[in-house]
């Protein structure tokens, strides 16, 4: 399957992805990595890795659909078949989505639906709950939502900081994302969330 990848930081959930095809623990191959902010650390892991890098500006363009627009019109010149968002700090619009539909997964660091949005790792925190995790899951219009493929739970420790307990999270993201992608791609995912089997209406 072809992957077309999108990220606006470090980029190691990209990395984690890229490995685990190297690995051949995934069968796909990434077309294209797509980022917004000229400072990913992203675009370098991929360059480093012969593949090929678009930077998107969000700033160049006038709104998010604009700017989705031309993100479509780029993974079609790559031939992309599924959009993995790995750490795409972006909302995603319907010119997106429509163009991929169930074909568009991202990675969350928290177990949704609490704490969504970009401050879910300090949000566990201040909430005091005992463990949290992350989340793979297919991309709908309303912000981290969307069909859940998989999550990994993590303890909170008494000493945690939200650097701390991201980096632990984010051992779990970089196992679970690529396994999440080889469920998703090569599953049938009506199976998955619309089972055929269920209760008859007597009405
Ligand atoms: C991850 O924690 C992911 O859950 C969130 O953004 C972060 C990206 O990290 N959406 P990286 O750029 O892959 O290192």
């Amino acid at each position: 399957v072809k992957l077309g990848v999108m990220a606006s930081g470090s980029g190691s959930n990209f990395e984690a992805v890229a490995q685990a095809i190297e690995d051949q623990q995934l069968n796909a191959q990434i077309q294209v990595l797509i980022y917004n902010n000229p400072t990913a650390k992203a675009a370098t892991r991929a360059a480093n890795r012969g593949i090929e890098t678009v930077l998107l500006n969000h700033r160049e363009y006038k709104n998010r659909e604009v700017l989705d627009q031309k993100i479509v019109e780029t993974l079609r010149q790559y031939d992309v078949e599924w959009i993995i968002l790995a750490g795409w700090m972006r909302v995603v619009t319907s010119v997106l989505i429509d163009a991929f539909p169930r074909r568009i997964i991202n990675i969350h660091p928290s177990l949704l639906p609490s704490f969504k949005g970009i401050h879910a790792v300090e949000q566990a925190l201040e909430a005091q709950v005992k463990i949290t995790g992350c989340t793979v899951h297919l991309v709908s219009l309303e912000v981290d939502s969307g069909p859940i493929l998989m999550q990994a739970a993590v303890p909170i420790l008494p000493d945690d900081t939200a650097e701390t307990l991201h980096a632990r999270i984010q051992i779990q993201e970089h196992r679970i994302l690529p396994q999440a992608i080889a469920l998703a791609t090569q599953a049938n995912l009506t199976e998955i969330f619309l089972p055929t089997t269920g209760a008859v209406s007597t009405n």
